[in-house]
């Protein structure tokens, strides 16, 4: 049995007054129309096509090969966009799902459901329907007096009596595909000049042919957006379901109505993220973590029992057991090692702290490689940038970098070396060499084990 989707989005999303097509404005991180196709690719066999046409070039640039795409130049109504997806899907599918793009709640569960139901109708359609008080103007579902369906009525032609109808489309169809190319030409314009999907129940009816209706009971997945204020609400609802998947799964999260995690972000066991956290984009947090309050992690990496309190990171990589916060920040390529501690009003930016470093207060660290146990003293910058290019400072294991040292890159200091407060220091610094000053220089050399030895 071979299922393929439709997936309309070609309409220009007017209500949503903004110059980005209405399926790429973004919940949770993801454009809508991302949730919609990812609904439809666990349901069926093949690549769903996605109809398109106000926004086109940007809608198929944001989102790739992700969909095949068919172009409906002028919105003449949902039942002439599924039809410029004929080329594309006739004699390729038995069964065909049709679906809005706008509707990210709609969980592939349901869209299997109401696979299912088409599968056992010997009729050609099968369409999800919700019990609402308020009709949000979605087209209402008229029944015969046996129950069976009759037809949806659009609400802008429905009658007194049928405004009064609380059974709504919501915008989600199966049909047999037999029967849908052909019943799709028979579709009649309507008073606004469209041909309406919607439609194809009462042609199959006056066929004779029955029509299904999967009853949801499930209001929130059928939110479809047309506002701003849909899309917040959309928002809302996604990040409360994300959030008990996470807890579900062994997160604990202290206050999940202000804790904002991203689609597609990770999360280990016995993490606990507090408040006003925010987990953006390719990010992944491993078992046994503090995370927050108050912060913003994006496209960040980071391993098992780290604390990060008060901090914004961005694309960085911490590794085990780091300690940092608050008010710490990590920007592009920042990598902190097993044990490092970084406190208060740090920055690292491309550079890589070896394990155990630490750099308690104020501190720039860019474009530097450091060597492990090594101790950052409170108010160290390295100077890595004289107006034109980056220029990187290494610095060994176990050095000791007093209070308030200026790193002028390119620079190397070696294992062991040290640098007294207030150092500016221009040139690499020897092993086992304290430097001091201004330009820093050296004033004393540490005696390895092995000179000790010989003097004796
Ligand atoms: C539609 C349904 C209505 C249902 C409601 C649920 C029809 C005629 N009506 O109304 O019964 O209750 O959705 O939300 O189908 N689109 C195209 N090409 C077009 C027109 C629309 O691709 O020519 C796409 C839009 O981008 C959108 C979807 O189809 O994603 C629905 O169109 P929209 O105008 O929002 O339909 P509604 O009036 O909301
Ligand atoms: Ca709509």
């Amino acid at each position: 049995m071979r299922t393929t989707a439709i997936l309309l989005a070609a309409g220009q999303g007017t209500r949503m007054k903004s110059h980005l097509p209405k399926v790429l404005h973004r919940i949770c991180g993801k454009p809508l129309v991302w949730y919609s196709l990812q609904a439809a690719r666990e349901v069926t066999s093949q690549e769903p096509v996605m109809v398109i046409g106000h926004g086109a070039d940007q809608v198929k640039q944001v989102m790739g090969d992700a969909a095949r795409y068919a172009i409906q130049e002028q919105q003449l109504g949902t039942g002439h966009a599924v039809m410029q997806a004929a080329d594309l899907v006739r004699g390729q599918a038995d069964f065909v799902l049709v679906t809005y793009a706008d509707m990210p709640l709609l969980r592939p569960e349901t869209l299997q459901k109401l696979l299912a139901t088409q599968q056992a109708n010997p009729g050609p359609i099968s369409i999800l329907t919700v019990f609402a008080d308020d009709p949000r103007g979605f087209g209402r579902i008229e029944r015969h007096a046996d129950g069976t369906v009759k037809a949806i009525v659009e609400e802008y032609v429905a009658s007194p009596g049928q405004l009064q109808i609380k059974e709504l489309n919501v915008g989600a169809y199966c049909f047999s595909a037999a029967w849908l190319w052909s019943g799709l030409t028979r579709i009649r314009v309507s008073p606004k000049g469209e041909y309406y999907l919607t439609d194809l129940v009462e042609i199959a009816v006056a066929e004779g042919l029955p029509v299904q209706a999967l009853v949801m009971d499930n209001l929130q997945e059928t939110i479809g957006i047309n506002t701003r204020v849909h899309l917040s609400e959309a928002e809302a609802a996604m990040r409360k379901r994300i959030n008990e998947q996470h807890m579900l799964n062994g997160v604990s999260i202290i206050d999940p109505v202000n804790t904002y995690i991203e689609t597609g972000v990770r999360i280990g066991v016995d993490t606990v993220l507090w408040p006003n956290t925010y987990l953006q984009g390719n990010t992944s947090i491993g078992e046994n973590c503090q995370i927050g309050p108050e912060t913003h992690i994006q496209n960040s990496t980071i391993g098992d029992h780290c604390k990060v309190f008060k901090s914004v990171l961005e694309g960085a990589v911490l590794e085990n057991h780091v300690d940092m916060g608050p008010f710490a920040r990590l920007r592009k390529g920042a990598h902190l090692a097993d044990h490092v501690h970084m406190g208060n009003f740090g920055e690292v930016k491309d550079s890589y702290l070896g394990p155990g470093v630490k750099m308690g207060h104020f501190s720039y660290i860019g474009n530097a490689q450091i060597g492990a146990e090594t101790n950052i003293g409170a108010g160290t910058i390295t100077c890595n940038y004289d107006g034109e290019k980056k220029h990187p400072t290494t610095i060994g294991e176990q050095v000791f970098i007093g209070s308030d040292t200026m790193l002028v890159a390119p620079l190397k200091i070696g294992n062991r070396g040290r640098t007294g407060a207030g150092a500016v220091v221009t040139k690499d610094v020897p092993e086992d060499t304290l430097v001091v000053g201004m330009p820093a220089r050296a004033i004393r050399r540490f005696k390895k084990e092995a000179d000790h030895d010989k003097a004796e």
